[in-house]
């Protein structure tokens, strides 16, 4: 399945495949995108440990890994790839292959985005996560000691490489957090989507590559197409951070240590679908069928201890608060959505409370 995305820097593809990675068709497609011959991997250990023999034929050029965890996803990393381009003299005749999860692949994208101005990236990604969000897109960057993602830039791949099969090693949880994204999906653009992760989670769970690449593909042609569109996020692209409003601050009140990212989505789409079905804009079937599918998924961690106020607090600070208005993205049905800018607090308020938390 080949998806074809156009973006500010020309037309990239997408190859959504089972075995996309193996050494066999991945340099097939590498030399298909008329990518120079001189190519740099940049993983992590992690990654590495599993795939090493997926990926040690995939250049000559010894692999640079960075560590591996969101707290080493900054400028120190990026720095650390510079380094290892300019000790085997890189020019730009070369490309970097990001192989790993959503981390990997920002931060790798960020290197390749500045290194001499700008030198081709090809993602590879190997989380859920990565593979329908993070990899497609053309977003990388960087965090800062004071936020998240606040240094970034816009580099869209040369080359999207997805291959379903390298997820058979993700952890459970890492698995689970990717599966809200696809959620998410579902419940912005397509009910069908969203029907098939409900009927399929046991397959998805055992990481069946049938049931693995429908969700996968599907995921990666909506987002595709939002992008595409709206590549800056002006407008469309917005419905994207469908359940990330009260997902970060949920993420940011608990310092990023409780939730998986996805987790917090979980939890942000239920909030927004509470204040719709508040507003009256949402049937309130339509809330409960989303409630049923992320109660299937397992247990999320623990929000009753959290505050509310804090929690506001903390959606007011959010990147999504443009000139002192807040976006927010509601559902109206499973599969639609529309985007408001005049929620409330006392709305955030409520539906805080009704999925759970109960601390001032
Ligand atoms: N650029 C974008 O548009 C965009 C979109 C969404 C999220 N993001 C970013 O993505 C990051 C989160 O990505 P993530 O959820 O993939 O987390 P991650 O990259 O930290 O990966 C999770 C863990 O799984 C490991 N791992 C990766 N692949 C594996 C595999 N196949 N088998 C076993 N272990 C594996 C990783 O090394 C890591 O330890 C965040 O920094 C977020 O800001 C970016
Ligand atoms: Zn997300």
């Amino acid at each position: 399945m080949i998806l074809d995305v156009g973006s500010r820097s020309g037309r990239y593809a997408i190859h959504v495949e089972p075995g996309s990675a193996a050494r066999s068709t991945i340099n097939g497609l590498l030399d298909g995108a008329g990518l120079p011959r001189r190519r740099f991997l940049v993983s992590n250990p992690t990654v590495w440990r599993f795939h090493e023999q997926t990926f040690a034929g995939l250049t000559s050029e010894d692999p640079i890994l960075i560590p591996d965890g969101e707290r080493h996803k900054n400028l120190q990393t990026v720095g650390r790839i510079y380094d290892a381009l300019i000790r085997a003299h890189a020019d730009r005749a070369c490309a970097i292959v990001a192989v790993g999860g959503g981390v990997l692949g920002d931060t790798a994208g960020f290197a390749a985005a500045t290194f001499l101005r700008g030198v081709p990236v090809v993602q590879v990604p190997t989380t859920l996560l990565a593979q329908v969000d993070s990899s497609v897109g053309g977003k990388v960057g960087v965090n800062h000691a004071l936020g998240k993602n606040l240094i970034g830039s816009f580099h869209p791949p040369a080359l999207v490489v997805v291959d379903p099969t390298l997820l058979s090693t993700l952890p459970r949880r890492e698995f689970r957090a990717g599966l809200y994204e696809v959620i998410k999906y579902g419940v912005i653009a397509s009910r069908p989507l969203f029907d098939r992760v409900a009927a399929s989670l046991p397959a998805l769970f055992k990481r069946e590559p049938d049931a693995l690449m429908a969700i996968v593909t599907e995921s990666c042609r909506i987002k595709a197409s939002v992008v595409e569109q709206d590549e800056r996020e002006t407008g469309l692209r917005r419905t994207l951070n469908f359940g990330h409003t009260a997902g970060h601050a949920l993420e940011a009140v608990t310092k990023y240590r409780r939730f998986r990212h996805g987790e917090a989505v979980g939890y942000g789409m239920l909030v927004a679908a509470e204040i719709a079905v508040a507003r009256g804009t949402m049937p309130a079937a339509d809330r409960d069928a989303l409630a049923a599918l992320v109660a299937k998924m397992g247990p999320l961690p623990a929000v009753a201890d959290l505050s509310v106020a804090e929690t506001l607090e903390a959606i007011a600070h959010d990147k999504k608060v443009v000139a002192g208005q807040l976006h927010y993205v509601l559902p109206t049905s499973i599969g639609t959505c529309e985007v408001v800018a005049d929620v409330t607090k006392d709305e955030i308020a409520a539906a805080l409370r009704s999925i759970g938390m109960n601390s001032a």
